[in-house]
């Protein structure tokens, strides 16, 4: 759907756009519009809608309202983030080559090699923090790059600007994830990007309530691409599951301000405990990319992963059971704070060789920062690790 053009301010945005009363009944919230099909007058003559694979209203707020918090054009809203990951690479033909990042988010690593790879694309994954590896890793059949910045779970930053710009000069798309940064942190179209991606399942929904992706673009000829796929394939979110994500998008801006403080202060803390070996943050004037970062980011997200001394994988494993506010389990970008292992979890489908080579330790822990408050979130994390 096409988005309204961004005049306002974040907040205002998150609030407004793509959301009007509704017509009907003047209803403030956005109705859920639970069915499948709709009226029509005459053969092909209808409101607007006649299948809700095709289109649903509550499915078009959302979709204008990611498309302007993003300053995109267009956004085609998936029911998963991997949903909208399949699409976008459903845009490339056999042949063609891809080149990602080598610690990216496990499931699209594994989509990449395991479904895409059977259909003749071909991947590279490689350290994308430098801009000369992507610029070497090109090859003439090169067709995307796929940008994760911040990555998962090692928080390296990759230059978008920088890595858009070698994409486009080489003919390529390049696809930002803006998952771990979402719009209000980091606006990737804007760096040149050509696509953005979301697990929507993250930051933007916010209450791990909702599993929801959605693609957004600037461009006509790839939106119209993406739709046809979006309908063809058939991987839509629910009426209500938009309205969740819809709900989520109200309070981004708030939220994210709150899991980057939080972050900081878990990072703070954690950087100066005897039992912690490295802490990843980009907030860290000592992080490799800081300055980029700094320069692509408005603040340095809700992120923080650590590996601990001795690297020993029986105390990281026992560690993230020790934890009574940060909850062990999968997924990020909710309001309440998670601790994982994604050695064993999030990034199981990756074969150990491949983790380890791309600097994924046995010990690496990752935390998602909630919007609890930060001393609780300390001292949860001290007993922990004192124990
Ligand atoms: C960075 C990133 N991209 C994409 C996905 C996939 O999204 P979903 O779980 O909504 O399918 C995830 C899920 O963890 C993710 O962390």
């Amino acid at each position: 759907m096409k988005s309204e053009r961004k005049t306002r301010g974040f907040g205002t945005i998150a609030i407004h756009a793509g959301q009007e009363p509704d017509a009907a009944t003047g209803a403030i919230m956005t109705p859920i519009y639970q069915t499948s099909t709709f009226a029509q007058s005459e053969p092909a003559v209808h409101k607007g809608y006649d299948y809700s694979r095709a289109g649903n209203p509550t499915r078009t707020a959302l979709e204008k309202n990611l498309a302007a918090l993003e300053d995109g054009k267009y956004c085609a809203a998936f029911s998963s983030g991997m949903g909208a990951i399949d699409a976008i690479v459903k845009l490339l033909k056999a042949g063609d080559h891809v080149i990602a990042g080598n610690d990216l988010y496990g499931g699209t690593y594994r989509i990449f090699v395991k479904v895409f790879e059977q259909f003749g694309l071909k991947f590279d994954f490689i350290d994308m923090s430098s801009a000369r590896n992507v610029k070497a890793a090109l090859k003439p059949n090169t067709k995307m790059i796929w940008i994760e910045t911040p990555t998962n779970p090692l928080l390296r930053i990759v230059d978008i600007e920088e890595a858009a710009k070698i994409a486009k000069k080489a003919g390529a798309l390049s696809v930002v994830d803006n998952t771990f940064a979402t719009p209000f942190l980091q606006k990737p179209l804007s760096l040149g990007g050509d696509i953005v991606v979301h697990s929507a399942t993250k930051y933007i929904g916010g209450h791990s309530d909702v599993i929801l992706g959605a693609a957004i673009t600037n461009d006509d000829a790839i939106a119209e691409r993406l739709y046809f796929i979006q309908k063809s394939s058939g991987a839509v979110p629910g009426p209500f599951d938009c309205f969740l994500a819809l709900r989520g998008t109200k309070t981004l801006h708030l939220r994210m301000e709150r899991h980057c403080e939080n972050a900081r202060k878990v990072a703070e803390f954690l950087a100066s405990h005897p039992k912690v070996e490295k802490v990843r943050f980009p907030g860290f004037k000592t992080h490799p990319n800081y300055e980029i970062a700094k320069r692509q980011m408005r603040d340095f997200g809700g992120m923080v992963s650590f590996t601990l001394k001795n690297d020993d994988i029986r105390a990281a494993k026992k560690l993230t059971t020790l934890t009574k506010i940060f909850t062990l389990a999968e997924s990020l970008g909710g309001v309440e704070s998670l601790i994982e292992h994604p050695a064993s979890m999030t990034h199981a489908s990756l074969p150990r060789e491949v983790r380890l080579k791309s600097g994924l330790e046995d010990t690496l822990i990752r935390l998602s920062v909630g919007v609890e408050d930060a001393n609780d979130l300390m001292e949860d994390l001290a007993q922990a690790l004192d124990k």
